[in-house]
């Protein structure tokens, strides 16, 4: 099989890619699904190889053979088989222990072998698909090994995924830790969500639209939502989660993803210090939370028993490796506010949780409502906002409300919807997330990645959240049942402000289709 590259597609770097921990889930579900697809876009370089690195007792052979019966299972479409023959002919494995420096020698070895076969050019990428605790110790024996060194114009990075420590001190070690070793410039910290296409294109839609950027501040902005709400429990990860919790898990990583995209000034160029520049300088301007803003404005909740799906689910204290007893909160509800001369006064309400009514992830900009004077002397009783939705997942797309004349010779107001949906205009993409990221990384284009300033920037916002609920373990949970949305404090974070969360895309549609049986019964009359 021959891969082309047109003018369109540079060609990307060659390299063998290192994956540490491969024979767990990430290989299979992502990465090497991810690798298949670029492949049969022309978009990886043709000199290129895998090793997998792992305590497992797998051969070449046998690394193979598991890969080729699993990733069908994963895989977003099936995988073309003349890419999976060529593919798999440049994977190859190595067994070892993570802190052995036999096994870096071994290693070493391989590297060298493929690297000739391949014609990799002495480029490596590592990635570590491991548990946090590895991390350091990965990067040391590497720098011991001298894998680490960049030298007569090879490349070597490494993509670290999260979690980036698990508070704002550990976070400052392991940046530090990795930096013993490495420069900042070959550290690529993974945040997948910024391999979703929605997210990518938060960016493109505010700066190279017009009649958007303009509106985009506290003068026409009332507040904006952002949620990430999945339906699934902790399912095999409860002693990880038991150390994590919502907070940890989700908002300093990807929901901040999610708010600098959206928050961020125009930066000047996609170059990856300026983008992140800016993004950085969100959350620096978060106002700092004090313990009394932990109480009012952050809210946490646990799930309990409930309905998923009609099916009944257990709690959070009944799932494996939760202990019966535990106060991991599992949902999280925000409120943030941005001091600067954009958002000044413009609340941004964050929430994420795990078993909530609906999977759900979007970006809600609720606009302030018009002069009502025109309308004093009709039958109208009040206007209703402007929202724009950029809705990430499941759906991808945008919808923009605004209120309509209901036809007729009463004065009667609608608000209707104009829907952007991806998969209608661009087709649907079976991607896994991790195409574009990986090949970033292999072209040396950091924008998508975290840089070590901005996961300690992260952190700082919410260590005083994890300081208080750390000193005032939450009382009453559980305090939700699995299939809601989430803990009653979570309505009166909105409420207390005269506000509410978006309902879901589903009760929207009910509430459209009744309005319209409704006015349909009113003609009809
Ligand atoms: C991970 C979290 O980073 O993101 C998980 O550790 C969470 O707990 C997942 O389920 C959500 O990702 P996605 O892409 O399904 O929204």
């Amino acid at each position: 099989m021959s891969i082309n590259h047109s003018d369109a597609n540079p060609t990307p770097s060659p390299c063998v890619m290192v994956i540490f921990g491969a024979s767990g889930d990430l290989t299979k579900r992502k990465l090497l699904p991810a690798l298949c697809n670029l492949a049969e876009d022309n978009l990886l370089s043709i000199q290129f190889a895998i090793i997998g690195f792992a305590t497992n007792d797998f051969t070449t052979e046998s690394f193979r053979k598991m890969l080729a019966e699993e990733i069908p299972k994963y895989a977003p479409a099936p995988i073309n088989p003349k890419i999976w023959e060529w593919m798999r002919e440049r994977i190859y494995y190595v067994r070892g222990d993570f802190q052995d420096a036999d096994a870096y020698t071994r290693l070493e070895q391989q590297i060298k072998e493929a690297d000739k076969k391949h014609n990799t050019l002495g480029n490596r990428l590592f990635y570590l698909a491991v548990a946090p605790r590895f991390f350091s110790p990965i990067a040391k024996m590497l720098g011991q090994c001298c894998l680490s060194k960049e030298e007569s114009g090879r490349w070597v990075r490494v993509i670290v995924e999260k979690p980036f420590g698990h508070d704002l001190a550990s976070a400052k070690q392991l940046n530090q830790e990795l930096r013993q070793v490495l420069a900042e410039t070959q550290i690529y910290r993974i945040d997948h969500y910024l391999g979703k296409e929605t997210v990518q294109n938060v960016m493109v839609f505010r700066f190279s639209n017009n009649i958007i950027e303009p509106l985009w501040n506290r003068n026409y902005v009332d507040h904006v939502q952002i949620t990430a709400a999945e339906t699934v429990g902790v399912e095999h990860r409860g002693g990880f989660y038991e150390t994590a919790g919502a907070l940890r898990d989700m908002v300093p990583n990807h929901l901040f993803q999610l708010l600098t995209m959206t928050a961020m000034e125009p930066p000047i160029s996609f170059d990856a210090d300026e983008v992140r520049n800016k993004q950085a300088e969100v959350l620096h301007a978060i106002q700092p939370i004090g313990p009394e803003e932990v109480l009012t404005n952050m809210v946490r909740g646990q799930y309990g028993p409930g309905l998923i799906d009609g099916q009944r689910v257990a709690g959070y204290r009944g799932e494996p490796d939760v202990s019966p007893d535990s106060n991991t909160e599992t949902f999280v509800a925000l409120k943030l506010l941005i001091d600067n001369w954009r958002w000044a006064g413009v609340p941004f309400y964050l929430r994420t949780g795990k078993r909530l009514a609906r999977r759900m992830t979007e970006i809600v900009i609720q606009f302030r409502r018009t002069p009502f004077v025109l309308f004093r002397n009709t039958t109208v009783k009040n206007l209703e906002t402007n929202r724009l939705v950029i809705h990430i997942q499941p759906e991808e797309g945008i919808s923009l409300s605004f209120g309509a004349k209901v036809p007729g010779s009463i004065m009667k107001l609608g608000l209707v919807n104009m829907d952007f949906d991806y998969s209608t205009y661009f087709g649907t993409e079976h991607s896994t997330g991790y195409e574009r990221l990986l090949r970033d990384c292999m072209a040396g284009d950091a924008t998508l990645f975290q840089r070590a300033d901005m996961v300690e920037a992260g952190w700082s916002v919410i260590q005083p959240i994890l300081d208080v609920w750390h000193a005032l373990p939450a009382r009453g949970f559980p305090n939700y049942a699995a299939g809601s949305w989430g803990p009653v404090e979570a309505e009166e974070l909105l409420e207390r402000d005269g506000r509410s969360w978006r309902r879901s895309e589903e009760d929207e549609l009910d509430k459209r289709v009744r309005c319209a049986a409704a006015y349909r019964a009113g003609i009809n009359k």
